[in-house]
């Protein structure tokens, strides 16, 4: 039987970490849970994993806040300590906290394998701690769980085996599908909240460093919330926020607009009943921007880029950074266009159709049963560095054949137009391969 350790630190990582446990819970696997203790108080930790029925959670290490090199340092020390005392066959880990990144640096310092889920997303912003978190994760990891196409082929680009790369779908869909449908049976959240019925509802959060610990970005975000006074806002406060609110003056001002809720961070099931009662969802945080489309509403992204930019491709998510007009108006015109509307109901949900956690788990077990995931030392290796050619194919022929016969791997596609793609299993005659010989 296969051992695999799971690691948990943070509010994301438990709702989306949550089907795939599910997964593994039903197999034949054996599962060893760890929380890190990033996130610590009940409403951004405990009431996930009671909700969710995560209820073996084996040890909290209780690594706690600190500064990003404090905090990612704690959390490595630990992380050795529990691979070394569990050896387990691979460790998973999801996402871009310091939780994760944590993981992937132990796990490739050891040589045990590091699964990545939520693989190879890239905002290429590198003043963002997650998408260094992300970088170096991919970098660790022995195997990547990517959620979309784009995800595929940004891996591609850094060098990485496509044959150790899934492409799974997000789990964050897996989870919102299922427990928005919970939500609606068991959650008072409405009436708990008195929300007025006679405007339209907004699910507001903010939560990177660079909205609210910038005071001067910080207060152009509040303004445009207290300017925006014909809807009701819920504003779910995360404990990053509340300290710079509570710093500034801000904190008064909202208080004193009647249209504006503060809330406390709120459990999940809570939070995806809000969310479906809202006309729009107003936030700087990547896993909100794959709800809301999973859950049909339009988004306003309070950030200049994003890692997730599927949405905003498809017209339903409208990048407005902390800009008080910008912000306002975007608003406005997201929640009165038909257009956008129309679209939601139309379209695919970019990030997938919930089924990425029996994805994931399949991968794993093919993987586990055939042991290719442990790094092995390249024998009598001189190139020093992997040449690529480009290939135009005169007929379609299979990835494998076509590797069997020229002793190399196809590492990126190029379809007729020129755009790169995921390696199909046949590749199409006319399509330009990246190829690495041996
Ligand atoms: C972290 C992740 C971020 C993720 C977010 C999810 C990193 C670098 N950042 O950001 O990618 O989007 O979680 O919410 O890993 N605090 C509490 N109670 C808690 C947790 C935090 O009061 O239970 C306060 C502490 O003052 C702490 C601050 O919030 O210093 C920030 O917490 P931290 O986990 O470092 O970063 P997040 O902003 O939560
Ligand atoms: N969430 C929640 N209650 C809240 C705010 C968020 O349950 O008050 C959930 C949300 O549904 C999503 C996850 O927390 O599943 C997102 O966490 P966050 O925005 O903190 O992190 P990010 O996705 O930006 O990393």
């Amino acid at each position: 039987m296969f051992h695999l350790l799971i690691f948990i630190g943070t509010r994301p990582e438990i709702t989306k970490m949550a089907p795939v446990i599910r997964k593994i819970e039903q197999s034949k696997l054996k599962l060893t849970l760890i929380h890190s203790g990033q996130h610590y108080d009940y409403q951004m930790s405990k009431v996930f994993l009671e909700e969710l029925n995560l209820n073996k959670v084996q040890e909290n290490l209780e690594v706690g806040s600190g500064t990003q090199a404090e905090q990612t340092a704690k959390l490595i020390q630990n992380y050795e300590k529990m691979i070394i005392k569990y050896n387990p066959d691979i460790v998973l880990a999801l996402g871009d906290t310091n939780s994760v990144v944590a993981a992937g640096i132990v796990c490739a310092k050891l040589n045990v394998p590091f699964g990545h889920i939520e693989a190879g997303i890239r905002s290429y912003d590198m003043t963002m701690p997650e998408e260094i978190n992300r970088r170096l994760a991919g970098i660790a990891a022995a195997i990547h769980f990517a959620p979309t196409e784009q995800a595929v082929i940004n891996l591609y680009y850094e060098g990485i085996d496509p044959k150790r790369i899934h492409l799974t779908g997000n789990t964050a869909v897996d989870a919102t599908l299922e427990h928005s449908i919970i939500a609606k049976k068991k959650s008072q959240i409405i009436s708990k909240l008195s929300i007025p019925k006679n405007k339209p509802l907004i699910v507001m959060t903010a939560h990177r460093p660079s909205n609210v610990e910038n005071q001067e970005n910080l207060k152009e975000i509040c303004l445009a919330l207290i300017e925006l006074s014909e809807f009701s806002i819920v504003f779910s406060v995360h404990p990053r926020t509340k300290k710079s609110l509570e710093e500034s003056k801000l904190i008064k001002e909202l208080e004193k607009a009647e249209h504006i809720i503060l809330s406390e961070p709120l459990g999940y099931l809570d939070f995806l009943m809000l969310m479906q009662e809202s006309e729009l969802i107003l936030t700087d945080s990547g896993g909100l921007q794959e709800e809301a489309i999973t859950l049909g509403k339009p988004c306003v992204t309070l950030r200049t880029n994003t890692e997730r930019p599927e949405t905003v491709k498809l017209g339903v998510n409208y990048l407005v950074g902390a800009n008080r007009n910008r912000i306002t108006k975007t608003v406005r015109m997201v929640y009165k266009s038909d257009e956008i509307k129309k679209k939601l109901k139309s379209i695919e949900n970019p990030y997938g159709d919930g089924e990425a956690s029996q994805r994931i788990l399949d991968a794993l077990i093919i993987h586990l049963e055939k042991d290719d995931l442990r790094f092995l030392e390249p024998k009598f290796f001189i190139r020093g560095s992997a040449n690529y050619q480009l290939i135009k194919l005169d007929k379609e022929i299979t990835r494998n054949k076509y590797e069997e016969e020229n002793n190399g791997l196809v590492t990126l596609v190029y379809d007729l137009s020129g755009n790169p793609k995921p390696i199909p299993n046949k590749i199409p005659k006319g399509w330009i391969i990246r190829f690495q010989q041996f």
